[in-house]
């Protein structure tokens, strides 16, 4: 008998056809909707290989009860979404898909810095409402990019992949990560800081640290009361490592004056969430990789990773 594959997004045919090439394949067909968790713990009971994304929860139950499965390859570079420990203890291998998405997740990351500090998001509105009534001296103006201080906490792939776009805005770059990185500081001209220093120094705070518990609310109303009230915070990396309810409150409190926001806690966001009220919060959904290139570079590297599991050979990018 065929392994089983089953893909928990609708993903295009060449990826499709690239495993039911080889194996039985079950996709869940809905677009725009994810794989409900009672579907997918099902397939999961009687699958060798699962293909997913950020929006299914791989949980350690659910792996316990999943006999047959030898391999998750998740279509994303940050798998806070799946229990590592049960899957590494179970024999279960995990991967994921960094480094294609550098590049594109640092571009919208720098979109973010760039429409937060320029009131882009605003000023687009306000000429669609019709009020925009004369060219005036301080109207929408903003934060300048170009010289000012960008502070990076998590200097990974991503991090350092915004820092060598804010050096075409001659911006000075601090960073702070869980290891110093000699390398990367002589490589690009970074400097690093303690997290205090940082968050005091910068002018936009960019927030690049994988999610785990280690990273909960690193975030929170002690780090936006050191932050500079011209400051503006930028999260493209996973919602949780920001206490949104602080962030709403330093917000009001004009404790920072802006914020570019790509991830947050509760995905997709409620549209009346209190943040999205905010005239100074610029907000996307989740977009970060999203570019037709990266998107299909990250599922073939997915599908690819399933054959590679399930032929015995070494995953490219293994997490456990
Ligand atoms: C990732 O890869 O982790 C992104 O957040 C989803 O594209």
């Amino acid at each position: 008998m065929k392994p089983y594959v089953f893909i928990a997004r609708k993903m295009p045919e060449e990826i499709v056809n690239k495993l039911a090439d080889r194996y039985e394949v079950g996709m869940w067909e809905k677009e725009e909707e994810p794989v409900p968790k009672e579907r997918l713990a099902e397939e999961c009971q009687k699958a060798d290989a699962v293909f997913c994304t950020i929006t299914e929860a791989m949980s350690g139950d659910m792996l316990r009860q999943s006999p047959k499965l030898k391999v998750i390859a998740t279509m994303a570079v940050g798998y806070n979404n799946i229990d590592i420990e049960t899957a590494a203890e179970l024999g279960i291998k995990v991967a994921h898909t960094p480094e294609v998405l550098t590049e594109t997740t640092a571009d919208l990351t720098f979109a973010l810095l760039m429409a937060a500090a320029r009131r882009v998001e605003e000023a687009a509105l306000s000429i669609k409402q019709n009020q925009w009534s004369s060219w005036s001296p301080f109207h929408l103006t903003g934060r300048d990019v170009f010289g000012a201080t960008l502070g990076i906490i998590g200097m990974g792939r991503i991090g350092e992949a915004v820092a060598r776009r804010a050096a075409g805005f001659n911006m000075e770059v601090l960073y702070h990560n869980r290891s110093r990185k000699k390398e990367a500081e002589d490589r690009l001209g970074v400097i690093y800081t303690g997290k205090n220093e940082l968050i005091e120094r910068a002018d936009f705070l960019c927030v690049m640290a994988p999610y785990s518990k280690d990273t909960h609310h690193l975030i929170g109303k002690e780090e936006f009361r050191r932050m500079k009230p011209t400051a503006i915070l930028i999260n493209s990396s996973r919602g949780g490592v920001v206490d949104e309810k602080a962030l709403y409150q330093a917000l009001q409190n004009k404790e920072i004056t802006g914020a570019g926001l790509d991830v947050f806690e509760n995905e997709p966001i409620d549209s009346a969430h209190p943040l999205l009220e905010l005239s100074n919060v610029t907000a996307t959904p989740h977009i970060g990789s999203a570019s037709v290139k990266t998107r299909m570079a990250m599922a073939h590297m997915t599908a690819d990773h399933i054959l590679q599991a399930l032929s015995g050979e070494e995953l490219t990018h293994r997490v456990v």
